[in-house]
């Protein structure tokens, strides 16, 4: 089965083939990032009429990459929400002209189920039961997952995500926007232990976060260092990214531990970040895990996750009869959840 994956919820235009035997044929992911940089952030009515131009270019590109042609596409995935409203009903709008006239079923996709199962794109895939972090722009959640759709929320944040807070982090060091990327690179430079940042909620002993008293950390650090030494700020942002690690990984192996389980999945934007990825790697071996994220590219929003999360559900014949074309702007995972 040949699935087209349709991401359009946000700031990235993303298509992808993928088939259920043969794995990911092609995706390709236009990034809207240098239009709404100008902004410092994602400007909707402009990211909707970019997408628009986007999605059809996108569709003949993976289409020539795959060797495929549009006739021999069985299904076709698209994400309906969370996001932005006429960003989605872009993605949506189209992914039902095609099915209309292609005669095909349209799978509606929820963004975070894409980010969790994206894992699954990976070789090895990781095996259910697994405990998700799942870290992007908009959600800091661990969850269980016992199979497609069985969703269990096992911790959240209070207030910001982790990825907003390494976008906020990133404003008050002049680094611009999208942040994450900025700020990581910069730390690399940093001498650990030199800035030390509070690490909030580590030890509240459940599985709760909260970011948004780091980002007030970094605003008084930012205030007391010379902004033109290079060596303060890279010694600033290795602060930051050690707190927002150290809580990340502590709550990830608490959540293991209270789910008895031995496998660890990161997902989302956050995910693509070095120093996660390495401690996380290092923990997990410690605590006898393993852990599991998908290549950094497929991280951040794209279309294979949608294709993935999209098959996922038609392979268990879950796919909306109604063919509804509605979008939900608001949606939680638990919505979503069997
Ligand atoms: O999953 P995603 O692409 O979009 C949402 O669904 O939110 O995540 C975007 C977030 C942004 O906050 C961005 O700064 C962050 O992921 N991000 C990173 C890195 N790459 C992207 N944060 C830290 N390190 C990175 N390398
Ligand atoms: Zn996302």
């Amino acid at each position: 089965m040949l699935v087209l994956g349709i991401e359009t919820s946000c700031d990235e235009t993303g298509l992808a083939l993928l088939d259920d035997g043969l794995g990911l044929l092609a995706h390709a992911v236009h990034s809207q990032v240098d239009m709404h940089r100008a902004y410092g952030g994602v400007v909707p009515e402009l990211a909707s009429r970019d997408h628009i131009r986007r999605v059809l270019p996108l569709l003949d590109q993976v289409l020539v990459q795959a060797g495929r042609r549009a006739s021999e596409i069985d299904a076709i995935a698209v994400t309906i929400g969370p996001g932005l409203i006429g960003a989605l009903l872009v993605g949506a709008s189209i992914a039902h002209g095609l099915g209309a006239a292609l005669g095909r079923p349209v799978v509606g996709v929820h963004h975070l189920e894409g980010h969790l199962l994206s894992p699954l794109l990976a070789r090895p895939a990781p095996s259910f039961p697994f405990v998700a972090l799942l870290v992007s722009g908009g959600h800091t959640q661990l969850l269980h997952v016992r199979a497609v759709g069985a969703y269990r929320l096992l911790g959240d944040t209070v207030d910001d995500a982790a990825g907003e807070a390494f976008d906020k982090a990133a404003r008050l060091l002049g680094l611009g926007y999208p942040g994450g990327p900025a700020v990581s690179r910069l730390a690399e430079f940093g001498t650990p232990g030199a800035v030390t940042m509070p690490r909030p909620m580590l030890h509240s002993g459940d599985l709760t976060f909260s970011f948004s008293g780091l980002k007030t950390a970094v605003l008084t650090a930012v205030r007391k260092i010379d902004s033109t030494c290079d060596q303060a700020r890279a010694d600033l942002a290795r602060g930051f990214v050690d707190a927002v690690v150290d809580v990340l990984a502590a709550k990830s192996m608490q959540a293991l531990k209270e789910c008895t389980a031995n496998t660890l999945v990161v997902a989302g934007g956050v995910g693509a970040n070095a120093q996660l990825r390495e401690r996380l790697a290092v923990d997990s071996s410690r605590h006898n895990t393993q852990v599991f994220f998908p290549p950094p590219e497929l991280c951040t929003d794209n279309g294979a996750m949608i294709a993935m999360a999209g098959l996922a559900r038609l392979q268990r014949g879950a796919v909306d009869p109604r063919r509804s074309f509605t979008v939900y702007p608001r949606w939680t995972l638990a919505e979503a959840s069997a």
